[in-house]
């Protein structure tokens, strides 16, 4: 069940995008008219009959290992990002766990870009060393430079782009040639939830895994948690058997909820991308801002990497300031009234957050001028959201 049941003379994979979102995952003449799909709880699934339990031919066997309702998102997922399989988890994360468990083995080796989301070194500090796997951080700017780090074991090469917090870009294509080349049996892993597959494909530059937070744009209204994790062919197998082994789901109502937000993806990114860039413009302008991290500024580092393979860029980027004390971050943040304050992005309301990757980074040395803060560009009034933090500007200068 993938998509709507009328068919005119185009087929629906060969539409604009924003009118495949419309379809995917969903069909009316399937659910007695009812536009969307059901929701599908449950544990048990019922068989007729002993034969039936034995031929293991049931599409839906146990509520752990999907319903119509989880099919209908992960189907929708895997069109849009042109793949052949794809599992959801319970989280961003977990999905993250699961792939990594799925394609590393004892005694294995994995490149992690030294920008990743931090959860990620996380679970290779403390899941993956366990097992004896040897984790190298690289520098996300490594391009085809990475056939040096691959050894004999290298089992996958983990790659987010752009970086979290810092927006470094990844030449995708150059890694995953450079990889292949070596050895086609690593697995490439594309975190691709910054951009979400309506502006990035990472499957088609030459990934061969792409994982996503769900929990951030496909839902859009900071309401679930969810992860979806889709692989090209040949990969599908190994993905399927971990996922089905580590008895990974996310709930339906989450399930359910996801598949809602991908209707308004298209109208809510090019929302969040314009705000979030005329907000960057003008912070740029700020005599208080160093520097402005994002990849659709033509003052990025690897901007052109984001104008060759992307196509739009949400509303999530960074600013370094000059230098100044904590006492006046904190006297801007904890006055806005708009910001919230608070992990996560995709929603509807725009965040700010400070944070230092200083602390943790291993391959590269983060290097700024003062303290930085990461906006999630929401989806209200720019000209508010350009006061609130004028507003906030004259508490930092206030606190020094
Ligand atoms: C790039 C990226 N990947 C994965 C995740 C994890 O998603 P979740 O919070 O749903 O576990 C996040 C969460 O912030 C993220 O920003």
């Amino acid at each position: 069940m993938s998509q709507s049941k009328k068919t005119g003379s185009v087929p629906i994979n060969e539409r604009h995008i924003e009118t495949r979102l419309m379809h995917l995952g969903r069909n009316p003449s399937e659910n007695y008219g009812f536009v969307n799909p059901p929701l599908y709880r449950g544990s048990t699934i019922l068989f007729p009959s002993v034969e039936r339990v034995k031929a293991k031919d049931q599409e839906y066997t146990y509520g752990r290992r999907g319903s119509p309702t989880v099919r209908a998102l992960e189907n929708a997922i895997t069109e849009l990002e042109y793949g052949a399989h794809t599992a959801s988890t319970s989280s961003g994360l977990s999905s993250c766990t699961t792939t990594l468990l799925a394609f590393t083995r004892s005694g294995g080796h994995i490149l992690v870009a030294d920008s990743v989301y931090q959860p990620v070194r996380r679970i290779s500090e403390h899941i993956l060393k366990r097992f004896g796997v040897e984790i190298t951080y690289y520098d996300p700017f490594v391009g085809a430079g990475i056939a040096d780090l691959i050894k004999d074991n290298t089992q996958i090469v983990y790659t987010e782009t752009p970086g979290s917090q810092t927006f470094e870009m990844q030449d995708l294509p150059a890694i995953a040639d450079a990889t292949h080349e070596k050895n086609r049996d690593i697995v490439v892993i594309a975190d691709n939830t910054w951009a979400s597959p309506l502006y990035y494909n990472p499957l088609k530059l030459g990934a061969d895994i792409v994982i996503h937070a769900g929990t951030k744009y496909f839902g859009g209204h900071s309401d679930i948690n969810l992860g979806t994790i889709t692989t090209n062919e040949a990969r599908a197998e190994q993905l399927r058997l971990t996922h089905g082994d580590m008895g990974q789901n996310p709930g339906p109502e989450d399930a359910q909820l996801c598949l809602r937000g991908l209707r308004t993806l298209a109208i809510r990114l090019e929302q969040h991308w314009r705000s979030g860039l005329e907000i960057a413009n003008w912070l740029s302008e700020r005599p208080e801002v160093a520097r402005v991290l994002h990849p659709a500024r033509e003052d990025h580092p690897g901007h052109d990497i984001w104008k060759r393979d992307f196509t739009g860029a949400g509303g999530l980027f960074s600013i370094v300031l000059n230098p100044c004390s904590d006492a006046a971050v904190a006297a801007m943040l904890d006055g806005l009234d708009l910001f919230g304050m608070g992990a996560s992005w995709g929603g509807y309301e725009s965040l700010a957050l400070p944070f230092d990757p200083g602390a943790y980074r291993t391959a590269t040395e983060w290097k700024a001028e003062g303290p930085a803060i990461r906006f999630f560009i929401g989806l209200e009034n720019v000209d508010d959201l350009k006061a609130d933090l004028d507003a906030g500007f004259a508490r930092l200068r206030a606190t020094g």
